[in-house]
């Protein structure tokens, strides 16, 4: 498969995001085991966009329902467990509303697995059936990252791949 180069300028990001998802899913074809679907997403977009420092997933863990345990990952060791509610990956389960956060600094809570982390993305992952089922995390080091456009494609991404499409 051809990778294109990089395009980090924000102009290029809907574009960029929309070449990865086309990428995504022609590997995945005919895939359907969900670690191995959500490691290649992982490792997909962290290898398209240079500033996503930390890209992976907190899944619903099968031994606690209100608990997340950290999923298919690329970046720096991440913390093992998140509750329901705690931090800004909690916060995105308990709402099931996608969380964009300029300065994890300043957000209540925030849990500093990485403590280069500044601003962070968290969508969440719901199943075909509407179900949550895990967590999209990406993290930058620069400040104020992410907005409303990386909201759009994740959310779009993660329903082609996990849900409902
Ligand atoms: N920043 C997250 C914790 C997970 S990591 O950054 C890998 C949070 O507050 O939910």
């Amino acid at each position: 498969m051809a990778y294109v180069a990089r395009i980090d300028r924000p102009a290029d990001k809907a574009a960029r995001y929309a070449e990865v998802e086309a990428e995504v899913l022609a590997v995945l074809d005919g895939e359907p085991n969900l670690t191995a679907r959500m490691a290649t997403v992982a490792s997909m977009l962290a290898d398209a966009f240079d500033h996503f420092f930390w890209t992976g997933f907190y899944v619903v863990a099968p031994d606690k329902a209100d608990e997340l345990a950290v999923g298919p990952y690329q970046g720096t060791l991440g913390c093992l467990r998140i509750a329901f509610g705690r931090g800004v990956c909690g916060t995105a389960a308990a709402t099931r509303r996608t969380q964009i956060v300029e300065d994890v600094h300043a957000f209540p809570g925030h849990i500093a697995c990485d403590s280069r982390s500044a601003s962070e993305i968290v969508v969440p992952v719901l199943d075909s059936e509407g179900r949550l089922i895990a967590v999209f995390d990406v993290d930058a080091t620069e400040p104020a990252a992410f907005d409303a456009d990386d909201q759009v494609a994740l959310e779009r991404l993660m329903a082609k791949v996990f849900g409902r499409g």
